[in-house]
């Protein structure tokens, strides 16, 4: 999705959006641009009315070409610096990825530049009547209405834009937006503002910035100011004013955010995937010391247990990985609590009118925050007077702001776009959630074997990673193949979805997750000789069952790799299994968050063989804000 980055203060504004700009390439995009606004520093007289000049540059592709077009095109004239300035990485919705469509966006005059995320509805309507009163437009986009509603603006304002005037400009967007503009009369000023898609702002480096994520403002500051919807802010050197739509001025809180610079950065690691993977151990180190100190659940709940003792269902909404980790919650939930938890996606749960009972909460997980689904299924169920309990790994985001209560994951920044220690993260909490929520409805005894064993999670997850070559071996198997089958039952099907959603999305290899048993309801047609399948064994009641299935695919050709705990070895090896990773002894509930590892690991070595770009898989974001 597309990223924002704003700068106004005493330094160049150039290296410091680049720099942003680099730091957002992760949310995914196809072009990028900059405006700069040139002010003179006295050796040479202010420019002349009539003579301010934008400097616009923007370019389809990768980064590395808008760095080159803006080395060759961007001169340093004596007396003019460039203090002020907005830089944009688009993903295409409107309009092919061309440089044309690239974001800033300018006004007939070329005096404003407007760079934006998120989608305007009305944009259509808008841009027939600008066309139709003579304004001309250069793009496809549905951003570049902006530039010409604030240039109408411009008439009743004096000549440059204000805040009556942006204002003005935004009661007449419909949509989502984050959006950043400037102007070349007046050097020294950004104008934002945002509805449903984030902004953030944040004092540092010797002026004020501005981006749509968090890890572009980490190497200057820490403390921010979260945006909220149809907030406005204008931007300058030493100040920041905040005001609502109508106008009204606002307090901000300012927020620590507990990330740092270089978890942002791949510190020595080919990929921030494989950086993301390794990171593991610690964080469900962190995570259990921080919410199961000396073995008891502390999670920062305002629920109090009476409450959680009269719920009858639970409804999740969450997408992709997240939702896939809501799917492993759902058996913990019902089998350690004893509490149902109906499970969709949140895609589907939006639409499908579910039908809620006093009784009902709903469990929301989003690594971002941002998803726009899962952000719609949490105001669909707050609106229905629904209670909302959020996981969520991006403090301030639009879900954590707006959910009755958040716990954070705190895995760190995710940069790579397939989500791995978030997914972890997402799962130790939930583990801790339904193990919390048997005890106090009188179900404790079920989940204290799992809550004592925690603590030696960290090292064998550790020991998982230093068997990492025997996966890369595994890969070799797989890097040629167009089709892969994953299986298992129970929190292993949940797995197999997991470990088939990783390969997909960064070796671009046909994987399909299925429930075991289901095969020879129809997939197994599919399943010839050489069939790579890959069964996923943790479940102690079930393995019997899908080693049935695994003998089933064997006795039609296939080739399978299994993963499981190592005491399933030698039945495995009866039932045909190829190929088996063995993972240490552990209590049934905590496997998933050991069995994930492997999975992962061998997405990412398959992808790695066929020199897929790990972090940034092709059509794929990093946060999904439009739905
Ligand atoms: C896959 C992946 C996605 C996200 C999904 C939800 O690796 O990362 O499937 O899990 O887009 O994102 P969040 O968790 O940010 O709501």
């Amino acid at each position: 999705m597309c990223g924002i980055v704003a700068y106004v203060g005493e330094r160049e504004a150039l290296p410091i959006l680049l720099a942003g700009l680099q730091r957002l390439e992760y949310r995914g995009y196809d072009s990028a641009g900059i405006a700069l606004v040139p002010e003179s520093t006295g050796g040479r007289a202010a420019p002349a009315e009539g003579e301010h000049r934008l400097l616009v540059r923007k370019r389809a592709g990768r980064l590395r070409g808008l760095r080159e077009l803006v080395e060759q095109t961007v001169t340093q004239t004596p007396g003019v610096r460039y203090g002020t300035g907005i830089g944009h990485t688009r993903w295409a919705t409107h309009g092919p990825p061309t440089d044309a469509n690239a974001h800033p966006h300018t006004d007939c005059t070329g005096q404003i530049a407007v760079v934006h995320n998120g989608i305007l509805e009305n944009a259509v309507r808008l841009r027939e009547e600008l066309a139709a009163r003579g304004h001309r437009f250069l793009s496809e986009t549905d951003t570049e209405v902006v530039a010409h509603l604030l240039e109408e603006e411009l008439a009743a304002s004096g000549g440059q834009v204000t805040k009556k005037a942006w204002l003005a400009m935004l009661q007449k967007l419909e949509g989502s937006f984050a959006m950043a503009a400037v102007d070349a009369r007046h050097p020294g000023r950004i104008w934002l503002a945002r509805y449903s898609s984030p902004l953030i702002v944040a004092p540092g480096a010797d002026g004020w910035l501005a981006a749509s994520d968090i890890p572009a403002l980490l190497p200057y500051t820490r403390k921010v100011f979260i945006c909220g919807d149809r907030e406005a802010v204008c931007l300058q050197r030493r100040e920041a004013n905040f005001f609502t739509f109508r106008g009204e001025p606002i307090q901000k809180v300012v927020h620590q955010i507990g990330w740092r610079a270089e978890q942002a950065e791949k510190r020595g690691y080919t990929d921030f995937m494989i950086k993301e993977i390794h990171e593991e151990p610690a964080i469900v180190e962190r995570l259990s010391e921080r919410y199961a100190p000396a073995g008891q659940v502390e999670l920062p709940l305002m629920w109090p247990p009476s409450w959680w003792e009269q719920r009858r269902q639970g409804w999740l909404i969450a997408s992709g990985t997240a939702a896939h980790a809501g799917w492993v919650a759902k058996r913990w939930l019902e089998r350690i609590a004893g509490l149902p938890l109906e499970a969709d996606v949140a895609s589907e749960f939006r639409y499908r009118d579910p039908l809620f009972r006093p009784e009902d909460w709903a469990l929301v997980i989003s690594q971002s925050g941002e998803t726009a689904d899962t952000l719609a299924g949490l105001r669909y169920c707050r609106q229905h007077g629904v209670p909302t309990l959020a996981l969520v790994n991006v403090v301030g985001s639009s879900i954590a702001r707006e959910t009755d209560q958040v716990v954070y994951t705190d895995a760190g920044p995710e940069i790579a776009v397939a989500s791995t220690k978030a997914y972890t993260a997402q799962l130790v909490v939930l583990y801790l959630l339904a193990s919390y929520v048997a005890k106090v409805r009188g179900r404790g005894q079920v989940s204290t074997e799992g809550l004592a064993a925690l603590p030696r999670l960290p090292e064998q997850l550790a020991d998982v990673l230093a068997r990492e070559q025997e996966l890369e071996r595994v890969a070799q198997q797989l890097a040629e193949v167009e089709h892969v089958f994953y299986i298992g039952r129970g929190v292993d099907q949940a797995l197999a979805a997991e470990g088939a959603l990783k390969l997909k999305e960064i070796s671009y290899i046909h994987a399909e997750a299925y429930a075991a048993g289901e095969l020879k309801h129809g997939p197994l047609a599919l399943i010839g000789r050489g069939t790579p399948v890959i069964a996923v064994l943790t479940e102690p009641n079930l393995v019997v069952k899908t080693l049935g299935n695994v003998q089933e695919v064997k006795a039609r050709g296939a080739w399978v790799a299994a993963i499981g705990m190592e005491e399933y070895q030698s039945q495995a090896r009866a039932a045909g299994v190829d190929t088996w990773f063995g993972l240490p002894e552990l209590p049934r509930d905590l496997r998933p968050m050991l069995a994930a590892t492997p999975l992962q690991l061998l997405a990412y070595h398959v992808a790695r063989l066929r020199g897929s770009d790990v972090d940034r898989p092709r059509n794929l974001a990093k946060s999904v804000t439009v739905e």
